[in-house]
């Protein structure tokens, strides 16, 4: 088999469970070393415990290299130190792939100040602080080299970043947000070699079974190999070792979901329709007449103006 990462060291937060496990195990196929953390928290973010262990376990096992880290990646002090921790027992940190996560689902009239806080501690600012503290470490090596390093970090965002879901507006609102500082880190860093990507994955694991009756959470490691199952959480795991992978330099600032057997590299916010009145300002009484005609499609009916 040919190997992508040999002599990468990567880290994968949240990666105890789920889709994380999945990239980590892949991600040490193809001969990265892997820090593993994760909290052991539940779904919903209560607790804590060492099921990172169990991963790292796993990749020993099958020859790999890999350390556990337990921290809670919204902690600051604890997520500054998961990327110290790459430096200390490896001397070097290569690639970053920030996937803890929680759901505190509801609908915004019943959802607490506290699981929006919560959700986006998890996500949002658990993403930044790791990706702040390998961005200023990568810099810092640029700057006392030839100007460029190794970097890759690959975020995850999801359909409820990207098109809201009912009962999410947190989670919508992190996982947005992980691609608006994913847009951003890649302007910042692509000067010094380093590139930034979000993956939108699916599956079913502990925190999408949440929202669905019946569905059993079969980590990527207990399934057959030979089974195809679209509901696999570990199917956007080639893509993250191919976008953490020297092939992939040319490729940052992208949201590339891959869910099921399917790849798709989607596109953001752009412009549908421009309306020019041929003056400096609008005025609100000719609006009206813009908006009559049906631009929302079927997504919002309700919005419909005009007709
Ligand atoms: N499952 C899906 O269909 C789906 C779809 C789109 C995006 N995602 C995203 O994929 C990522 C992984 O989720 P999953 O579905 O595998 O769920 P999961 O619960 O199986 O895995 C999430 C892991 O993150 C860990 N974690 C939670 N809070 C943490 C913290 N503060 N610090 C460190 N670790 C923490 C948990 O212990 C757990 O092991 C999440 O970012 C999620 O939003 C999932």
């Amino acid at each position: 088999m040919t190997r992508l990462l040999d002599g990468k060291v990567t880290v994968v937060t949240g990666a105890g469970h789920g889709i994380g496990r999945g990239h980590a195990l892949e991600l040490a196929k193809h001969g990265a070393t892997v820090i593993v953390n994760d909290l052991g928290s539940s779904a919903s973010g209560d607790g804590a415990g060492r099921d990172a262990e169990v991963v790292v376990d796993i990749i020993r096992s099958r020859g790999g290299r890999a350390s556990a880290n337990f921290a809670d990646v919204g902690d600051e002090e604890a997520a500054r130190a998961l990327v110290g921790q790459a430096y200390e027992e490896y001397g070097q940190l290569d690639i970053l792939v920030n996937n803890a996560g929680i759901v505190r689902d509801k609908a915004i009239w019943n959802m607490s100040t506290l699981d929006f806080d919560l959700v986006m501690r998890v996500h949002a600012r658990g993403t930044w602080l790791l990706s702040q503290e390998a961005s200023a470490r990568w810099r810092a090596a640029a700057k006392a080299g030839d100007g460029r390093t190794y970097g890759r970090i690959i975020n995850t965002t999801s359909g409820a970043g990207l098109s809201g879901n009912f009962g999410q507006t947190n989670y919508a609102a992190a996982k947005a947000a992980i691609v608006g500082m994913t847009l951003s880190m890649s302007l910042e860093l692509a000067g010094i070699g380093v590139t930034a990507n979000c993956i939108g994955p699916g599956g079913i694991t502990r925190i999408s079974a949440t929202s669905m009756a019946e569905a059993e959470v079969v980590e990527p490691d207990e399934r057959g190999e030979d089974d195809f199952d679209p509901f696999d959480p570990s199917l956007a795991s080639p893509v993250v070792a191919w976008l953490a992978s020297p092939e992939a330099g040319h490729v940052s600032g992208q949201v590339i979901k891959a869910i099921g057997e399917n790849i798709q590299l989607m596109s953001g916010w752009a412009p549908v329709r421009t309306a020019s009145n041929g003056e400096k300002r609008w005025d609100a009484t000719k609006l009206g007449s813009v908006f009559a005609v049906d631009v929302f499609g079927t997504r919002a009916p309700g919005l419909r103006m005009g007709g």
